[in-house]
């Protein structure tokens, strides 16, 4: 099918791909010049572990093109996927869905009747209603073809869940719609992959409430945590045996510094602007809570580091980490950087590391001191604080990092260090979530 992907940053460049992958001529389209160039080139422009090889192995099979605008070739494309960002509002908690217009009366005069416009964007539920009304009105059709489909992609591994994912969810108001959606995913749906057809509002409502209740999940574990740490009881001990319960889960709760990335944060409180909206702000209005929870790991982290070194007035912090998770150089919301920002707040003289996402971090906060050599970061620190569990500091060697540290105080943010080592290498190791005997 030939297929079109419009908005390529995180969501767009990774369908894009996903799409040619299955066999379809897709094109890929994006205002920013110097963006399609890069796509060209065969490099995403961000960190997504084997994406750029993709993009590249597509380009050169002849499956996948970019441009800046649409041309006479859009009125080719069977279905046009939106894939634009809809970021926080400055100043309220709403999402900013002003890009979806503009990809909307940018398409208009280019869509062909019998073809479709499938949304991928989260967005506040009756955003599609809007835009169906929208396309209607600015192309004289009387029942345009748009669906929503939602994605449901992590960062570190967008490709694979954009290939495989759990579930394929397809909102439609016709017949016609949901069959172009069955022939567009076909190889997905011939592995099996559930398929779900339901109305608009509710496939827009499912991504939002699949991520509030991701969000929960980790806030929940972290409230635990924060009783754990007054009760002398271990979190991580916790999470596991209530992991057990089919019925619970295991997954999602890893206690730690909290969650952040450009979704979790600003999905849930897209939700309440949109709940408030609705006159239903009650039903979600726990989600306050939720955000306030994670955002009080951050402050522990300080409140810890206070505790072991008095004022971090002149203090060196070494703060590993500035992506939110690992594999991804996304700093959006990251727990990691709002820790480094608080310690220099403080008054401490804050030095990060991170293996992929310093040129963002320098760029964004040029007042924060970075350092790409890890060997070198750790030299007269005070204190580290590990706060994203990338790889490569979780195989850290605690007898090699004691040899570089002044003072051997580590505060593991995300549980994954192997306590018993960096003591035996002379360190005292404090973490979220337990009391570790020092
Ligand atoms: C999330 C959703 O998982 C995905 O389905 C949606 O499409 C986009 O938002 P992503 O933002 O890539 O994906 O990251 P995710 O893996 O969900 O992690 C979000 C944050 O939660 C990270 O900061 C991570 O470190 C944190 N997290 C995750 C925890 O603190 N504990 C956990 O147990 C799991």
């Amino acid at each position: 099918m030939k297929v079109s992907v419009i908005g390529l940053g995180y969501l767009g460049a990774t369908h894009a791909v996903a799409m040619a992958k299955s066999g379809h001529q897709v094109i890929g389209i994006e205002p920013n010049p110097e963006k399609v160039a890069m796509l060209q080139s065969g490099r995403a422009g961000f960190f997504e572990p084997g994406l750029d090889q993709a993009l590249a192995e597509q380009i050169a099979a002849g499956r996948l093109t970019f441009q800046i605008a649409h041309d006479e070739s859009s009125r080719l494309v069977d279905v046009h996927f939106i894939c634009v960002g809809t970021p926080q509002t400055k100043g309220s908690l709403a999402a900013d869905t002003s890009y979806l217009h503009a990809a909307i009366s940018d398409l208009a005069p280019y869509l062909r009747e019998d073809a479709l416009v499938a949304g991928k964007s989260t967005v506040p539920v009756g955003t599609a209603a809007i835009l169906t009304k929208e396309l209607g009105a600015a192309t004289g059709f009387s029942e345009p073809n748009l669906a929503w489909n939602p994605e449901f992609l992590r960062e570190g591994t967008a490709l694979e869940d954009s290939l495989r994912p759990d579930r394929l969810v397809v909102g439609v108001t016709n017949k016609r719609s949901e069959e172009l959606l069955r022939q567009v995913f076909e190889p997905m749906i011939a592995s099996g992959i559930p398929f779900l057809v339901t109305d608009l509002a509710t496939a827009e409502l499912v991504k939002a409430a699949a991520n509030a209740f991701l969000a929960t999940k980790i806030s929940f574990i972290n409230a635990m945590a924060e009783i754990a740490e007054v009760s002398g009881a271990d979190a991580s001990q916790l999470a596991k045996a209530i992991g057990y319960d089919e019925r619970i889960g295991n997954k999602f709760l890893r206690n730690g510094v909290g969650f952040g990335g450009g979704c979790l944060p600003k999905d849930i409180r897209a939700l309440m602007a949109r709940a408030e909206e609705l006159g239903v702000g009650e039903s979600v209005a726990y989600l306050k809570e939720i955000d306030k929870i994670n955002i009080r790991r951050r402050d522990r982290v300080i409140a810890l580091l206070e505790s072991e070194l008095g004022s971090l007035s002149e203090k060196r912090i070494l703060i590993l980490g500035a992506a939110f998770k690992p594999d991804s150089d996304d700093i959006r919301d990251s727990p990691a950087l709002e820790i480094a920002l608080l310690a220099q707040k403080a008054g401490a003289e804050v030095i990060v590391h991170d293996p992929v996402s310093l040129p963002g971090v320098l760029i964004k906060h040029p007042e924060l001191s970075v350092q790409e050599d890890l060997t070198k970061a750790f030299e007269s620190v005070d204190a580290v604080v590990l706060a994203t569990e990338w790889k490569e500091y979780r195989d850290l060697d605690p007898q090699m990092v004691s040899v570089l540290t002044a003072n051997k105080l580590i505060i593991d943010g995300r549980n994954v260090l192997d306590v018993a080592k960096w003591q035996q290498a002379g360190f005292r190791v404090l973490a979220l979530g337990r009391t570790i005997q020092n």
